[in-house]
């Protein structure tokens, strides 16, 4: 029987899936939290889930939902995970200024929800549930004047999102303090990966620039062409969200590589592996501008690199050549399958 017991919300997303192969790989039991949808949405697990019924099997999903208070609670009752890894969120930040309310539902009652259930579990069952929550750079704001941006630099978010962020961060320090809660977060800069969604800036200029490349389409219409980004690969920042709970104190840290660069210049790099200029395909289109921007974000994770030992081990550029690669790989079957006339 693993001693180890994790509970996943946002198992179904980009850290949901690297974390859950994470701990999985590391002897634990697996819990996910999956939304029903009409749709299939767990592509990015298919291939850790076993059917319950054969031997030996430790990744189990369950229907729940952050805005579900009763369904939470019940689940952490029946699984009485030792780890709770709070990753379920709206996470797009332009989507947060149309849908501000629901937004802030998920991404912010929906922890406090999350906190009190497990608080509720912890006390019934006399054992600690080490907590994560995914807290984000966005809550920094980033105004020029503070970069790079570490635990101590002012919140000041520019969005729904990161306000809605903002609140669950406090929520989770406050019942650290209030309760004892193990209960730590992780201001995580952002990251990508192969699995980004595709509405997030680098995968659409990843998935446009292989498109393009194989003749499947012309344009790539984008938004602030200069705001900068901490960018590192989510495989590495999961890592830093499991050893945070493998302190003996909670704490809260920044994770980044402590560089930065424009979504220019992850045009430059994405279309020139590509033998492509990426001026010659790029077009604005003032949709894709925020009624406020965060024009700058750059990390400093000494705390991070000196209390738990991380350290980012992919680059800028590897980062956008594996996504080039794998998205490359992709637009060549979609290719295929219109050629053989199946799209
Ligand atoms: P993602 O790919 O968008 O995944 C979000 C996950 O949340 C999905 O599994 C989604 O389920 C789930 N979810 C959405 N609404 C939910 C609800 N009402 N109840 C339960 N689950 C719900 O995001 P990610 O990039 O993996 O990010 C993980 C977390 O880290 C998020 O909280 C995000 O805000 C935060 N974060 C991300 C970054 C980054 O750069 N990636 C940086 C800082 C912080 P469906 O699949 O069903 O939609
Ligand atoms: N999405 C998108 N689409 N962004 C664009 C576009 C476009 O067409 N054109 C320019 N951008 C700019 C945005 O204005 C922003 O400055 C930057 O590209 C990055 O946008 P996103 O990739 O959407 O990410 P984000 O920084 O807003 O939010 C991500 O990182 C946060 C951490 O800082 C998300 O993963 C959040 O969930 C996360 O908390």
């Amino acid at each position: 029987m693993p001693t180890n017991r994790a509970l996943i919300t946002g198992v179904t997303g980009q850290d949901g899936s690297y974390l859950a192969e994470l701990l999985l790989a590391r002897g634990y039991e697996v819990h996910g939290v999956i939304r029903r949808s009409s749709s299939f949405n767990t592509d990015r697990i298919d291939h850790l889930y076993r059917d319950p019924h054969e031997p030996g099997v430790r990744f189990f999903l369950h229907y729940a939902d952050l805005t579900d208070a009763a369904a939470l609670s019940r689940l952490l009752h029946r699984i009485q995970p030792t780890e709770v890894y709070n990753l379920g969120a709206q996470s797009h930040v332009r989507v947060s200024f149309d849908q501000p309310v629901f937004t802030a539902e998920i991404n912010a009652v929906g922890t406090l929800k999350l906190l009190e259930a497990i608080r509720d579990v912890q006390d019934r069952v006399g054992r600690p549930v080490r907590f994560y929550q995914a807290s984000s750079s966005e809550i920094f704001g980033g105004t020029p004047q503070e970069v790079p941006q570490r635990e101590t630099t002012p919140f000041r978010p520019r969005s729904p999102y990161g306000a809605a962020k903002l609140y669950a961060h406090w929520m989770t320090v406050n019942y650290r303090e209030a309760y004892g809660l193990h209960a730590s977060c992780g201001i995580l800069f952002n990251h990508e990966s192969e699995r980004r969604g595709e509405t997030f800036v680098t995968r659409k200029i990843t998935r446009a620039a292989t498109r393009i490349a194989v003749g499947l389409q012309h344009k790539l219409f984008l938004g602030n062409l200069e705001a900068r980004r901490d960018w590192g690969f989510a495989g590495d920042y999961v890592q830093a969200m499991w050893l945070m709970l493998q302190q003996e104190r909670p704490d809260d840290y920044v994770v980044a590589t402590g560089e930065s660069h424009s979504v220019r210049e992850f045009c430059d790099r994405a279309f020139s592996r590509l033998g492509l200029k990426y001026h010659d395909h790029v077009e604005h289109d003032p949709r894709y501008l925020r009624p406020t921007e965060v024009e700058h974000l750059m990390g400093d994770a000494t705390r991070a690199r000196t209390v738990l030992g991380w350290r980012p081990s992919v680059t800028f550029d590897e980062l956008v050549d594996r996504m080039v690669d794998a998205d490359l790989a992709l637009a060549r079957r979609e290719l295929t399958l219109q050629q053989a006339g199946h799209k």
